[in-house]
């Protein structure tokens, strides 16, 4: 190994490099260095290695449900720890350090999970180190998006619901700092579905840790969403019975909410600006004397009632409300795919048999009812529920939160931000114009679960920058760079602006209005552009 030594030494010696060749040189030195010279409690290096832009990263070991590679959209530094947070878990944490990190502003990105956790948010941290950011990620205590390391082992759910998240920005903290010369001037967190949840937990419990918290889709009151997954396949029923509807019918229900509700907001574009104002009359497809779907494209009066059931809110033992209905005009066929197509959803069913009885043969199917969703709502596992509304801290720490949720979410009903939202207000006692201080919300029209939609859906958000035309659009403007810019020039935001992509190009553009204000067509001028819409009293 000597010779080698040496002849990167002579080569450094007398070959004239340029300036920027040396510190690229160095850059790369501390980045392998990184191996022995960082240290942190319960933490294993597994990896330290210097990464170029543009390289495509094959992961080894990919997990159920997660991304099998990326391409890094920086020159960085690439650290992979493993931390141990008791004697029987673990945290996988990943963190990019891009080389112009000084020169952009010093400044930390968390990025958060999906699902039941377990995927690494490879496409957010790349991002967030195309603009400069030392992006962290986790695996949030296992891989995969998957439920089964839960079973008999609460320390790893403990790390679901929030440990790793903390321990993850933790140690990512402490390795940014020790690797740049300088330190970590603000510090940033991303999250869409779980990963808005995990926002809003930080919000709640640490909001020391940010300065400025983006939560998108939050599975905030989490009992909620995950019986809504188990109370919709009752609702639906399998394949072939009587209650079920088909994904052609779906479609046709689809276009039902659209001939009924689309109009309602001046613009027929397939987009529903303020989707309480919608209540659909599935009746209107219902069959007559004689009639069926093959002849006549109409439903039964059992399939009827489903819709009406899929669109109303739920109500469990004693009437006690459990979740908001779902919202009218999403892709009724993407749920189609992950809800109605008459298989429980995988995380409803994974987080009931695996985190909450440890019963591997538990099942939806034959043995969810009120008293499930009662169970966990009591248990709530390490405080997963996150529905704490004493923001307190964080606005005494001057954290800005800044939440937004898809009006056309076919998974988490964008009612459950409202009712966060409105909740946070009354219990703290603060009307709008003060809360909004610290804490924003923006109803974005048009966008499905985290990411596409028929609005103007593309507002720079979690897990977005994966879809074609993403990277080309100018971030300024984006839902990152608006949070920086009200941490760090106090410029609070009004409007999020959004973007509609098709194949690659931007085809209109809408500033959504923060709540309570509602974003409302002028009446007259292009509504694909922003400049046709303005921001209104309720
Ligand atoms: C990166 O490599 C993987 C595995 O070799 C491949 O499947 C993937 O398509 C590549 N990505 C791009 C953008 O080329
Ligand atoms: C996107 O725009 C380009 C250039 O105007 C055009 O050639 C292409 O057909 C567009 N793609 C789609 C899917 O509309």
């Amino acid at each position: 190994m000597k010779p080698i030594v040496l002849l990167t030494t002579l080569t450094l010696l007398f070959s004239p490099l340029p300036a920027a060749a040396t510190g690229e040189t160095q850059f790369k030195k501390r980045c392998s260095k990184l191996s022995k010279s960082f240290h942190a409690a319960n933490t294993d290096i597994l990896l330290a290695e210097y990464i170029a832009r543009g390289t495509n990263i094959t992961l080894p070991e990919p997990a159920a449900r997660c991304p099998t590679s990326f391409i890094s959209l920086a020159d960085m530094c690439r650290l992979r720890l493993k931390v141990t947070t008791s004697s029987t878990s673990r945290v996988i944490v990943e963190v990019f350090m891009p080389t112009n990190w000084d020169s952009k502003g010093k400044r930390f990105l968390m990025t958060g999970n999906g699902g039941l956790g377990g995927c690494i948010q490879y496409n957010d941290m790349t991002y967030g180190t195309s603009l400069g950011f030392a992006a962290v990620g986790h695996d949030n205590g296992h891989a995969g998006d998957t439920a089964l390391p839960f079973l008999n082992r609460p320390e790893v759910v403990k790390d679901y619901a929030w440990r790793a998240l903390r321990t993850a920005g933790q140690v990512g903290k402490k390795a940014v700092n020790h690797f740049y010369p300088s330190s970590i001037k603000k510090s940033y967190y991303i999250g869409c579905s779980s990963g808005g949840r995990q926002g809003l937990k930080a919000a709640q419990e640490f909001p020391e840790e940010y300065d400025g918290i983006v939560s998108a889709a939050p599975a905030v009151y989490f009992q909620s969403v995950i019986a809504a997954g188990g109370q919709i396949f009752k609702i639906v029923g399998p394949p072939g019975s009587p209650t079920h509807l088909n994904q052609n019918q779906w479609n046709a229900v689809h276009q039902m909410v659209i001939d009924q509700c689309d109009g309602i907001d001046g613009v027929l574009d397939r987009v529903i600006e303020d989707p309480m104002k919608c209540q659909p009359r599935p009746e209107k497809l219902l069959c007559g004397p004689g009639q069926t779907w093959d002849s006549n494209q109409c439903l039964t009066a059992q399939q009827v009632l489903t819709v009406r059931k899929v669109y109303s809110p739920i109500y469990g033992n004693d009437g006690k409300f459990i979740s908001p209905r779902l919202n009218p005009l999403t892709k009724e066929f993407v749920g189609y795919l992950f809800m109605y197509g008459g298989v429980p959803s995988y995380i409803s069913e994974g987080w009931y048999k695996y985190a909450l009885y440890n019963n591997p043969t538990w099942t939806i199917a034959n043995d969810f009812n009120w008293n499930t969703v009662d169970d966990d709502f009591q248990q709530d596992l390490f405080g997963v529920g996150t529905d704490k509304t004493d923001l307190k801290a964080a606005k005494n720490k001057k954290t800005r939160i800044l939440m937004y949720h898809g009006l056309a979410d076919c998974l988490i009903s964008s009612e459950n931000s409202y009712r966060y939202y409105e909740s946070v207000s009354r219990d703290m006692g603060l009307p709008s114009s003060q809360l909004d201080k610290f804490f924003r919300f923006f109803p974005i029209a048009g966008l499905d679960h985290c990411t596409s939609g028929d609005g103007a859906w593309f507002v720079g958000g979690s897990v977005q920058y994966s879809t074609a035309g993403a990277l080309d659009v100018d971030p300024s403007d984006g839902v990152l760079m608006t949070m920086v810019k009200w941490v760090e020039q106090g410029i609070a935001p009004d409007t999020l602006m959004g973007r509609r992509l098709v194949g690659g190009n931007v085809t209109s553009e809408k500033a959504h209005c923060r709540h309570p204000l509602k974003t409302t067509y002028k009446g007259v001028g292009d509504p694909n552009l922003a400049s046709s819409w303005e921001c209104r009293t309720a």
